[in-house]
């Protein structure tokens, strides 16, 4: 079958549904990664013929995807900020606005061998990323999943990077003095999860669950901030979109200063800067 032809029998089989908007996109990744190829190679061959063993592989792949699976999980691999990462069901895809932590960050001007923290590493991808960008941060991934870790640390090794990763429940086991902690906190409330859709279904529930207004555990990592980061000492929270008022009012209650918001692509308050003073 030519490229032309698989691609518009996959988008005919993916449903248009919430969480699968477009079918086409959806095609185009599938068949790359089942070629392993760019998907800009496969923009300029419509007329190529696909050999059999890539074709089915990829029908076998949209029938999954049909079926609810998130294409991540399917192929094993997602990108961010420019790099490709190893995610499996036991870590949190990583989304586009947390880009928006990445530029934050990279942004700061820190001291040098500046102490970083990610709580919440998932993939690692935040850590990781702070690292391969910015070699002379001394960067510390935590997560409370073994599985989570395990992932992060592949992908450390992936890219080449020196990460030390910690088992830690929130910031109870990994010191202090940090002149930044990025923190991509579960921030969904536990009510919302079963109205998100099939795909964030089959995403690990301690990545999501927030608790009852959300804010669990980025209340429990706001009360220990003080302690843990140098005067002057900045943390860069991923929220919901209507938790910046809430979780800045929780800093100020801490000593902490509200330093800055910023917008996703929808507009909407996607992250807080909050500051040691
Ligand atoms: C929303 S995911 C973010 C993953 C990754 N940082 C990203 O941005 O893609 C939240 C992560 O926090 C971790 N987590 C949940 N509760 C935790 C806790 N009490 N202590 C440490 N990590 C926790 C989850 O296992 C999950 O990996």
């Amino acid at each position: 079958m030519i490229v032309a032809k698989a691609l518009a029998k996959a988008a005919a089989t993916l449903p248009l549904r919430r969480g699968l908007p477009d079918p086409h996109r959806e095609a185009f990744f599938l068949l790359a990664a089942a070629w392993e190829i760019d998907e800009i190679r496969l923009r300029m061959w419509p007329e190529v013929s696909i050999a059999a063993e890539v074709e089915e592989l990829f029908f076998r792949w949209v029938e999954r995807r049909a079926a609810g699976e998130p294409a991540e999980h399917i192929v094993g691999r997602c990108s961010f900020w420019g790099r490709s990462f190893r995610v499996t069901p036991s870590v949190l895809i990583p989304r586009p606005e947390t880009e928006l932590m990445v530029q934050a960050a990279l942004e700061a001007t820190l001291p040098p061998r500046a102490r970083v923290l990610d709580v919440g590493t998932g993939s690692g991808c935040l850590a990781i990323t702070l690292a391969a960008d910015r070699a002379d941060w001394c960067v510390i991934g935590i997560d409370r999943s073994l599985d989570a870790l395990q992932v992060a640390r592949h992908n450390g090794v992936e890219h080449g990077v020196d990460v030390a990763w910690l088992w830690s429940d929130l910031v109870s086991s990994c010191g202090s003095a940090f002149d930044l902690v990025v923190a991509n906190l579960p921030y969904i409330p536990t009510d919302w999860l079963p109205t998100l859709g099939v795909e964030i279904s089959r995403e690990p529930v301690l990545a999501l669950d927030g608790g009852r207004d959300g804010l669990d555990l980025v209340r429990r990592l706001v009360g220990d901030l003080e302690r843990i980061l140098v005067p002057g000492g900045r943390c860069l929270l991923e929220l919901a979109e209507d938790q910046a008022d809430a979780v800045e009012e929780l800093a100020q209650e801490q000593g902490l200063r509200p330093a800055g918001r910023r917008r996703d692509i929808g507009g909407c308050d996607r992250m807080v800067i909050l500051e040691h003073s």
